[in-house]
């Protein structure tokens, strides 16, 4: 079964109305049809409006985060109604800096994946472990636990419309990447843990690698069986280094 091939960049808390419409200028410049990768950029939730205003049919645009309530009284928080009504499909769920800085928890990050899922936005559901927690042999079962948390939420056939983002916190902005090798380990537990479960999903299941991606190593990444793409962060805001991230993901 082929999966998509899918790579997300995620601008963090980057970027100006200038310098995101010459970031996006500069990859529309680029012939992005002929590319067979789905292209997805998450800009800070006050842009997304904007960036999908010049986005066009080639490239989606998601949100980095999203509220899990409906509404209320949430102060300074988004809920996936609001992402919807402006046209947003994609929204990430649980980046390793909402659960270390924001302290989310996983079975919150699971909420989040649910409210998407009710109105048909797609989560890109990031896990990942420590550098502690990978000397301490922990990887798997962490990785794991914080899909099981998605799983007992929303159900296994859920993972038909969810997208999977594999970053080693350790990786994340470092400058160290995992080995193709080290992440295709981690990519094909996952699978392999959900193929006990429902087989078809886990093979359709996009899981994407993330954490120091870099236009010079993303093929190799990419090569791995079980790597379906890749979320970017510090590369995707140089369009010519997210441009050859994508092609490198076909
Ligand atoms: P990085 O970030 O590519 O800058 O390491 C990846 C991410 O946080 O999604």
């Amino acid at each position: 079964m082929s999966r998509r091939s899918i790579v997300a960049g995620n601008w963090k808390m980057n970027g100006s109305p200038d310098s995101i419409k010459q970031l996006m200028d500069a990859l529309l410049e680029h012939n992005l049809a002929d590319l067979k990768c789905d292209i997805i950029v998450c800009p800070p939730a006050l842009f997304v409006e904007r960036v999908l205003g010049v986005a066009g049919n080639r490239v989606a645009v998601g949100a980095q985060n999203v509220n899990e309530n409906d509404k209320g009284a949430f102060t300074g928080e988004i809920s996936a109604q609001m992402l919807k009504s402006i046209g947003c499909k994609y929204a990430i769920v649980g980046h390793s800096e909402r659960r270390q800085l924001f302290a989310e928890t996983s079975e919150q990050v699971a909420l989040k994946a649910s409210a998407l899922l009710e109105l048909g936005l797609t989560p890109i559901l990031c896990v990942g472990e420590t550098l502690e927690q990978r000397e301490g042999g922990e990887t798997l079962s962490v990785v794991k636990s914080q899909i099981d948390a998605v799983v007992n939420q929303c159900g296994i056939k859920a993972f038909e419309r969810i997208v999977i983002a594999y970053e080693p916190v350790w990786a994340i902005g470092t400058g160290k990447t995992a080995s193709p090798q080290q992440a295709q380990e981690v990519h094909s537990a996952i699978r392999m843990d959900l193929a006990k479960q429902d087989k078809s999903i886990a093979e359709g299941v996009s899981i994407l690698y993330g954490g120091s991606v870099k236009a010079d190593n993303a093929a190799e990444l990419f090569s791995e069986a079980d790597i379906d793409g890749g979320l970017i962060g510090g590369a995707s805001l140089i369009a010519e280094d997210f441009y050859q991230i994508c092609r490198a993901a076909g």
